[in-house]
């Protein structure tokens, strides 16, 4: 493999010392870019893209053709592993994802096991040949659900505007719902060392639905199968370490929790403060995060200064470490233009909290 020629990003996860704040945007890869759109017509699904390896490479490198991106981000979804696991998820136009076999009884949950990793081979596959691809460009990260949020999806069998069916195992069977969280903390463990051995050189959790947990069952519920993925994840390859990072929405509250989970950052949503975190957590961990993804619809004059606020939040860099992002995943909507003025901000403004 090819030497990194940026390796900023990775660099800023470790905390080693950057000359500017390196950014790359959740969901990068999507429906806003129309070349994305061209090729998931091509393909003529969600999955369709998602499971052939030249199509998955090829809208993982849209975004960084366009933009100064200092990682890419495999072109995949978190909802493969439960699919993996015979759910049956399908995407309905317009509706999102649904599962056709969701969780719902006691035998459906005890007959619940850990995928094959072949059926996810398209995932990795696609791994090695983003990595042939990037050719040393910038580090590609890989990606999982963490249990929990996983759990979410399963037992609703669709996104929730309540998690009632989930909630409801919870506080009704802990037992079904602990034994569900077993199972996918050690399936996502297992994914994320694959997507490693298959190249991945940073690797991130998506604990999208944290956020909607009581204070007490959250740590219970999610971070305690996050920390059991993390206890069993290769954490170096190739001499290089493979930093880890967790994305808890909703989480800001429980930030210290998250850096000991032994993450090396911890992604937070716009509501967060970067002072107040970096504070509360130290130089333990780098942070990675957080302007409001409809920040994006202001206009550059907004962008721009809204951009220097995060910033000048998380303040001069010193022994910490700074990852730029946006605090949830990019809109649909959002006028590529945009991603531009806020790349090109990130980049020049950022420069001067570096200096010695
Ligand atoms: O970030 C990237 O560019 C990499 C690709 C990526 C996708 N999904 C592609 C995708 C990643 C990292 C994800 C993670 C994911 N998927 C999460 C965690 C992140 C988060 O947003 O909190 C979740 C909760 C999902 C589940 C999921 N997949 C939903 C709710 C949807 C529908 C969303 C919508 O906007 O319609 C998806 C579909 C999906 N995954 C799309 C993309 C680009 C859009 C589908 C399409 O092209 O039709």
């Amino acid at each position: 493999m090819p030497e990194l020629k940026n390796d900023t990003f990775l660099r800023a996860l470790m905390r080693e010392p950057v000359a500017y704040t390196p950014l790359w945007m959740m969901r990068q890869a999507g429906r806003y870019l129309p070349e994305y759109n061209q090729t998931r017509a091509q393909a003529g699904s969600f999955m369709g893209l998602a499971q052939n390896p030249d199509y998955a490479c090829e809208v993982t490198l849209q975004p960084l053709r366009r933009f100064d991106l200092d990682a890419a981000i495999l072109f995949s979804d978190i909802l493969t592993v439960p699919d993996a696991m015979g759910l049956g998820l399908q995407f309905v136009a317009g509706e999102g994802p649904r599962f056709e076999r969701p969780l719902r009884d006691e035998a459906a949950i005890q007959a619940l096991r850990v995928p094959d990793m072949d059926r996810l081979r398209y995932v990795f596959d696609a791994v090695s040949l983003i990595r042939r691809e990037l050719a040393g460009a910038v580090p590609l990260i890989g990606f999982s659900g963490s249990p929990w949020t996983l759990a979410c999806y399963m037992v609703e069998g669709s996104g929730s505007a309540d998690y009632r069916q989930i909630k409801t195992l919870l506080y009704q069977r802990p037992d079904l719902l602990h034994r569900i969280l077993s199972v996918n903390a050690q399936a996502v463990q297992t994914y994320l060392n694959a997507q490693i051995q298959a190249g991945a050189q940073a690797v991130m959790l998506f604990d999208s639905w944290g956020g909607v947990l009581a204070d007490g069952l959250f740590q219970q519920f999610s971070l305690a199968y996050t920390r059991q993925v993390l206890d069993g994840l290769v954490r170096e390859r190739d001499g290089r370490r493979v930093p880890v990072i967790v994305f808890t929405k909703g989480g800001g509250q429980w930030i210290e929790d998250i850096a000991a989970t032994g993450c090396d950052a911890v992604g937070l949503d716009w509501t967060a403060n970067l002072a107040a975190a970096r504070r509360r957590v130290g130089d333990r961990v780098a942070l990675q995060g957080n302007l409001d993804p409809m920040t994006l619809f202001g206009g550059e004059a907004a962008i721009r200064a809204e951009v220097r606020r995060v910033l000048a939040d998380f303040g001069r860099v010193g022994a910490g470490g700074h990852v730029f992002n946006l605090g949830h995943g990019i809109s649909q909507f959002t006028p590529p233009e945009a991603v531009s003025v806020l790349v090109d901000e990130v980049h020049a403004a950022s420069r001067a909290y570096h200096e010695a």
